[in-house]
């Protein structure tokens, strides 16, 4: 037993201390009660799961306080994780010599990838503003450390990306507490991911999951700003949802809202 013990110790490396064998059992004082929310609080959430944007061009000058982004990091940091993993690390980012090698990186890598569509895709791609890295007053890389909770982690044994997959939730949790507090964020990929790693001074094993950039903003565009350009089309979600299987179409409720 003692040797099965210490072996699985090898295997995980630094798992918290506490119990190692059964979980014990939750208390009832730890359950609260779960119903829907009241209509006005659900119209809110999927305001804000509707409306929300990314946003590259519309960012206002005027500067986002301390006391919102704390805000929206809390929002970000109550994701679901893998194993509650919470592999997510965020930088704040608001100097602008910072931000301009990094809006140097990505414009590099930009023409890269204009170079990757065909010739009048390209010429479409270049016309498209898709980063406001400096135009945003802030910014906020986050990160997801692959090595936190050690090598073994409940629910990542067998999809390593899933510790990937969990601080993409964060983003959105990020994304969507935003767009309730007026505040814009845009979403920048257009980078290799080492290209922030001397910049930012990420440690190894850790990577940059997200790069956003945040600000008051006016205006939004009322569906994404791709579609509104003619770059790319929502598709129909009726076309992406099966019943039992990849063979089926799942038969969409008709005559609009339900009761349960
Ligand atoms: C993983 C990810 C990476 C993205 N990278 C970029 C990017 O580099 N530049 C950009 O302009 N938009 C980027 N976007 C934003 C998408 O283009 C945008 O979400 C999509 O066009 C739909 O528009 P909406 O978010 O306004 O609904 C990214 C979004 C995601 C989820």
């Amino acid at each position: 037993m003692a040797r099965k013990g210490s072996e699985r110790l090898e295997a995980t490396g630094d798992e918290p201390a506490g119990p190692t064998t059964a979980a014990p059992p939750a208390d009832a004082s730890d359950m609260v009660a779960a119903g829907p929310f009241s209509e006005a609080e659900r119209a809110a959430v999927y305001r804000a799961i509707e409306t929300r944007r990314d946003v590259r061009g519309e960012f206002l000058s005027r500067p986002v306080g301390d006391a919102v982004i704390a805000r929206l990091l809390e929002a970000a940091h109550h994701a679901p994780s893998v194993g509650l993993m919470q592999p997510w690390n965020f930088i704040v980012i608001r100097d602008l010599g910072l931000r301009r090698r990094i809006r140097d990186v990505v414009a590099r890598r930009n023409e890269e990838a204009a170079g990757m569509f065909s010739d009048q895709r390209a010429a479409a791609y270049q016309r498209l503003k898709l980063e406001g890295i400096v135009e945003a007053p802030v910014n906020i890389c986050v990160t997801c450390d692959r090595t936190r909770g050690g090598k073994v982690v409940l629910g990542r044994t067998h999809q390593r990306d899933t510790d990937l997959l969990s601080a993409a939730c964060a983003v959105q949790n990020l994304f969507l507490a935003a767009r309730a507090e007026g505040i814009g964020a845009g979403w920048v990929s257009i980078f290799e991911p080492d290209d922030l790693r001397p910049i930012l001074k990420l440690p190894e094993g850790v990577v940059p999951v997200a790069y956003l950039c945040l600000g008051h903003v006016e205006e939004l565009f009322g569906r994404p700003e791709l579609e509104a350009r003619r770059w790319s089309k929502r598709l129909a979600l009726e076309d992406l949802v099966f019943a039992e299987g990849w063979d089926r179409p799942w038969p969409f409720p008709t005559g609009g809202e339900g009761e349960d």
